[in-house]
């Protein structure tokens, strides 16, 4: 029911950054729940560059019709960008003007440590935003899970236990190279769930003796073939990251890969044996959301509503425990929830010959 005063006042939603499965339920979550309130939302196309470059395509009305059933969809149907309205002329008074042209009094934010990092900005510019943490990465500080990561690890999980068959057949090396840039989390437990042999993550730099020393302990114990999950992010102990292209992005980002290719070429020198290598790259992030995505994207969207309602600015909505509770965006940006040692150590139980 509809609660009178509240006519009138309008919020804009905006995804920024990677898409992730679910964000298409944090959408259809605020839609409901601010129409519940009285709010009427308007939809920013295309992330921050949406309002910077605001023309007549920049924004869509979202009704409730517009949002039905798309929580089981993934990607967003507002479409994204890398934008940094900080790293333009003028970019966040550009914003400002624009989110009044539209005639927008608060602003939910869905995207991950960058575009939570403009939101904070613009929170000290007197802009009234909520955040809500998006990332396959699940590197957010603050919030127990970000919704799209167990999407991407499902579908991680699933690509890694199929290659065992094809591993197996060749007796060969299958070198499986896992997105989530300098966080390590989608690499170890879609590792873990899909029985890699070795998982090397950006946390830990990897020994190359090691890695050879597990496949010949395999090869003794009769497995004359392994399974290796690397983090796109992860280094060897002796040299640099492997990288795509020293290109960086407007968040200073450099694109990462090749590891997995440098590895399979490295191990083949050193074992002899057929190694090969695949990237899982956006396929990770493809596809539509897990039920727990769609649950938890939903709950994170009508939190961000509530807190607008209750003139909670400079938050975002988070997961602690089983519930969705408001924290400073303060708190949750400039650094990145990376995997813990106690976890680190947790796989190499698993890792073959190894004497405790
Ligand atoms: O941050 C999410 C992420 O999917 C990372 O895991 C990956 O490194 C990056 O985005 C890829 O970015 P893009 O889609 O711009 O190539």
């Amino acid at each position: 029911m509809a609660i009178e005063g509240k006519k009138g006042k309008q919020i804009a939603v905006l995804t920024g950054g990677g898409d992730a499965p679910g964000l298409n339920a944090v959408i259809r979550g605020i839609v409901f729940k601010a129409k519940s309130l009285g709010y009427d939302t308007l939809g920013i196309l295309d992330g921050w560059k949406g309002l910077l470059d605001c023309d007549t395509h920049c924004s869509v009305t979202l009704d409730l019709d517009k949002v039905e059933d798309i929580h089981m969809l993934g990607g967003t149907i507002l479409h994204t960008s890398r934008t940094n309205p900080f790293k333009v002329p003028d970019g966040p008074q550009q914003v400002i003007k624009n989110l009044k042209n539209l005639q927008c009094d608060f602003l939910i934010a869905i995207g991950g440590e960058d575009t939570l990092g403009v939101a904070e900005k613009l929170v000290r510019e007197g802009v009234k935003v909520v955040g809500v943490p998006k990332t396959i990465d699940n590197d957010v500080n603050e919030t127990d899970y970000c919704f799209g990561y167990n999407t991407a690890i499902t579908r991680a999980t699933e690509y890694i236990e199929n290659l065992h068959t094809t591993a197996k057949s060749h007796h060969r090396i299958l070198i499986v190279e896992v997105m989530g840039r300098h966080a390590g989390w989608m690499t170890l437990e879609s590792g873990i769930g899909g029985g890699a042999s070795l998982i090397l993550l950006p946390e830990e730099p990897f020994d190359m003796d090691e890695i050879v020393r597990v496949i010949k302990a395999r090869e003794k114990n009769g497995k004359e073939y392994a399974i290796i999950a690397v983090s796109e992010g992860a280094v060897p102990r002796e040299g640099q990251a492997v990288l795509q292209t020293g290109e960086k992005d407007t968040f200073g980002h450099v694109r990462l890969g090749g590891i997995a290719q440098w590895l399979a070429e490295e191990l083949e020198k050193r074992t002899g044996k057929e190694c090969r290598h695949v990237v899982l790259g956006h396929l990770q992030r493809s596809g539509n959301p897990t039920v727990f995505d769609r649950v938890l994207g939903t709950r994170l969207g009508i939190k961000a509503v509530e807190m607008v309602d209750e003139g909670q600015f400079g938050m975002i909505a988070a997961l602690k425990g089983t519930e969705i509770v408001p924290v400073p965006l303060a708190k949750a940006v400039g650094t990145l929830r990376t995997v813990p040692k106690n976890r680190i150590d947790e796989i190499k139980l698993f890792v073959e010959g190894r004497t405790p």
